[in-house]
Parts: structure tokens; sequence; C-alpha cells
């Protein structure tokens, strides 16, 4: 007997079988109809959302395949394909603005260094000859401004229309929305389709050139603040940080629950604050042991990387060079990005 059936609800549906996510995501009910609508039958999200145009039958089929022998359906596109978390519609938009790849980086916890490893990749893959922009996400705080020591706020671009980002010392593009309010300390508390919408205008009203990675600070958690950022963005993929701290991992397996409810993938988890370098040289793990394993186990994705307690991050964030930051655990976190991430050669400029 079937298993599944139309009656049951999407997210009843993904809970149990998360890679379910990636069949519904082809039908066309990715995003929306899982992660917001804890409501919705299959079936009433086949007859709305694909205005009517779900084969009902054929999606029950390839459910109910994968509810019994555990096999995704043969030409399911690949997770990362064209039909990942954005969706095509996404994809068409990123190209159209010349952004090749929107990765974002979020955490379950807060303050584990997510807004630190989004600067560190764009710094590290900008010294490796990519274009680099970044667009802070979070737009509550002005981590990602003071870390790269951006104050000026967006000029208006010669069309008048759109905003021009302003740029580090060493030339990334950087957008926030700290940049545009009044005074830097002013919290911002809005709903989120205010959000969303500003989160959309960062990314098409801002003239980011010719883009390899957009790298998106999200904001903390793994509930509707980050899931409106991204479901805003054509994102290909994410970065997962967290600290050894038992309590930041298991927040990490509900991330990795989300990302996947959204039909995209988890491109490898960053380790940060991992241990603290001793005098002898040996390392001292303050927060407890290294949960890289569990956490590779639960995400099925690679460990990118594990960052020590550096005193000099935390100064080079403060006074806002952090392009000047230089670690071998840093260059080893940008190799293993650029070992899974999307594109893994520069672009040659043509001349
Ligand atoms: N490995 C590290 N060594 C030393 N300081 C660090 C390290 N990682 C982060 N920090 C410092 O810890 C603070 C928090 O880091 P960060 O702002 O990147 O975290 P976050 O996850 O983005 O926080 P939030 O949830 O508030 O957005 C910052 O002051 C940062 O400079
Ligand atoms: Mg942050």
């Amino acid at each position: 007997m079937a298993q599944i059936t139309p009656e049951m609800t999407i997210s009843s549906v993904v809970d149990r079988w998360p890679d379910t996510a990636r069949i519904f995501a082809r039908y066309g009910l990715s995003c929306a109809s899982c992660a917001i609508s804890k409501s919705e039958t299959i079936r009433a999200g086949a007859t709305g959302h694909g205005g009517g145009r779900v084969n009902i039958e054929e999606l029950m089929r390839d459910l109910n395949h994968f509810a019994d022998s555990g096999k995704l359906p043969d030409n399911l596109p690949a997770a990362n394909a064209t039909a990942g978390m954005g969706g095509m519609k996404m994809r068409g938009m990123a190209e159209q603005k010349g952004v090749k790849h929107v990765i974002a980086v979020m955490s379950g916890k807060g303050g584990v260094g997510k807004s630190l490893v989004a600067g560190l990749l764009a710094v590290g893959l900008t010294r490796r000859g990519f274009r680099i922009g970044v667009l802070d996400g979070d737009i509550t705080g002005p981590s990602i401004p003071r870390m790269f020591g951006v104050r000026e706020k967006p000029p208006v671009a010669p069309d008048g229309k759109s905003l021009m980002p302003p740029r580090s010392r060493g030339g990334i593009p950087v957008m926030s929305m700290n940049l545009l309010l009044p005074d830097e300390g002013e919290a911002v508390i809005w709903r989120g389709p205010m959000v969303s919408g500003a989160i959309r205008q960062f990314f098409s009203d801002v003239q980011w050139g010719e883009l390899d990675y957009l790298i998106v600070d999200l904001p903390p958690g793994t509930s509707d603040a980050p899931l409106t950022v991204m479901q805003a963005l054509p994102i290909d993929g994410v970065v997962l940080v967290t600290t050894p701290q038992a309590l930041a991992a298991m927040i990490v397996t509900k991330a990795v629950k989300l990302v996947k409810q959204l039909g995209g993938d988890i491109l490898g988890i960053v380790e940060n604050m991992a241990y603290v370098r001793m005098p002898d040289g040996s390392q001292n793990e303050v927060f407890g042991p290294s949960q890289g394993l569990k956490l590779v186990i639960a995400s099925n994705a690679p460990l990118m990387g594990k960052l020590p307690i550096d005193p000099e991050i935390a100064h080079l964030s403060d006074v806002g060079q952090i392009e000047s930051y230089d670690s071998p655990e840093f260059e080893e976190l940008v190799n293993n990005f650029l070992s899974v991430a999307p594109e893994k050669h520069p672009q040659v400029p043509v001349a």
C-alpha cells in the first residue's frame, strides 16, 4: 500500500523523508509549499502552485517509489542544478544580472562567526582572482560593513534608478542595510515582506557588475529570518557555520533540514572557534571536542574548514581590516570551498 497519500501535508512528508524535497521541487512545489505552509496537503499544493499543471499521479508515484525503495528517480535534476533552491526563474534572474553564483552563509545559532566566514570567503576568493561581492542579508547588524571598514553611503548609479555598492579597500563591493541607515547603531525592526523586498532590491537594484560569487551573510537562526532571505535570492549553495559546542551542533541539524526543504545543497560545514593555539603549539579545545565528524554525518556535507579562536581575527574585524588576515587554516578553508563550489576556476577576463 502507498505510504504517501495526496491528503498528507507536504511538510509531514518532507519531515519524514527529507530528500522528497527534491522530488517536490521538480514538480514546482519547492520552498513555499514545504517550508512555510505546515498545513497544505500535497493535493492542495499540486492544484494551487502548479496552476493545475502538476501531474499528481506522477508526483505520487515518484514519492512512493522513494518511500519504498529509498531511491530518488533517475531523471531528477541535481540539487544544485538549475532547479535548485531558487528555481528556474530565480536562476534566470541571476544570469541576467551577470552574477554566476550566489552562496549563502548560514548558522543555527547567533554569534558563531557566520559574518566572519562570509567575509573571509570573500577575501580569500578575491585573492584567488574571483570576482566577489558581499550582500549583507542580516539587516539588523552592522557586522559586514564594519569588518570591511566600509562606511560610505551607496551612491546612486548613473541610471538614476539603482545603487552602486561601496567597495572595500581591496575592491570588494559590499551592500548592507547598515550603509543606508542614518546611524550605524540603529536597529532595523522589519516584518518579513519588507525584508524580502529590501533583500531582493539589494540583489536586483544594485550594480554588482559581473561576479563569480555573491556571498550572502544570512541572519542567525533556522526560522523565518534566514528563510525569508534565502527565498528572496537565487541561492546556489549554503555554507553552514557552527562552533564545537554540542548545542550549536544540534541546531545545525535543523539548518540542514531547512536547506533540504528548500530543495538546496549544503556545500560544506565550517567549524569556527574550534580550538585555541597554545604557546607550545598544542590545540586547546576550549568549547569541547570537535563535532566535525558528527556534523558531516548529520549533513552529508564535507567539513570545509576548522578555524581556531584567533585574537587577530577579532582585532582585524573590529578595525575594519579583515582583508589583511592570513593563516593556514584560512587558506585551507578557501581551497576546500573551491573544491566543492559550483565554479572552480576564475574567469580569465576577455581583453
Ligand atoms: N575564530 C575567531 N576568532 C576570534 N574571534 C572570532 C572568531 N570568529 C568570530 N569571532 C568574533 O566573534 C564575534 C562574532 O562573530 P560574527 O559576527 O562573525 O558571528 P555571527 O555568527 O555573524 O553573529 P550574528 O549571529 O550576530 O550575526 C565577532 O566579534 C568576531 O570578530
Ligand atoms: Mg553576523
